[in-house]
């Protein structure tokens, strides 16, 4: 990314990183076959899961991954501890029979999320969009 690039995902993620357990909802209400490939939420009402701990837990770790990688890529000095971290994420969520379509599921939902819940504009939209490719050129490599 160039730093106009990264300026703009980091101030737009700054704006929604706090709403952890929103963003987890909004992911699942928009596709329930990701709720499903959880054991601990597959089957139920997303109501009545999104007040408990197991939610604002899950929320929270995927927050926080988000957080890393977008702190990572302020450097390009950080491009090989990106690709092995992506690497191992990816790993883990093929072993859970996570797929290429799912990923892109999450992609739709979160984009939609962040770019109504913060100062969007073409610009952000752009630099979201290869933050992202740049993520899943890796991940889709191990899915
Ligand atoms: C863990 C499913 C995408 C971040 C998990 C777990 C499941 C899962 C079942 C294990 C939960 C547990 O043991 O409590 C999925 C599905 C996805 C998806 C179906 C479909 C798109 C993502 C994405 C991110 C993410 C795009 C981040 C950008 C995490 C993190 C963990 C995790 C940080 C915990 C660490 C780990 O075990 O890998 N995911 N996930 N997931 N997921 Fe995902």
């Amino acid at each position: 990314l160039s730093s106009d690039q990264y300026s703009l995902v980091k101030s737009t993620w700054d704006q929604v990183s706090h709403n952890e357990v929103d963003i987890l909802y909004a992911i699942f209400k928009a596709y329930p076959d990701i709720q499903a490939k959880f054991p601990q939420f597959n089957g139920k009402d997303l109501d009545s899961v999104k007040g408990t701990p197991d939610f604002a837990l899950h929320a929270t770790r995927i927050v926080s991954f988000i957080g890393e990688l977008v702190t990572l890529t302020s450097s390009e000095a950080n491009a090989p501890a990106v690709q092995s971290t992506v690497e191992a994420f990816a790993v883990r969520h093929h072993n859970r029979g996570v797929t290429k379509d799912q990923f892109n599921e999450f992609r739709t939902a979160f984009f939609s999320y962040i770019s109504s819940h913060s100062t969007w504009g073409d610009n952000a939209a752009a630099a979201w969009n290869q933050a992202i490719d740049n993520i899943y050129g890796i991940a889709f490599t191990k899915l």
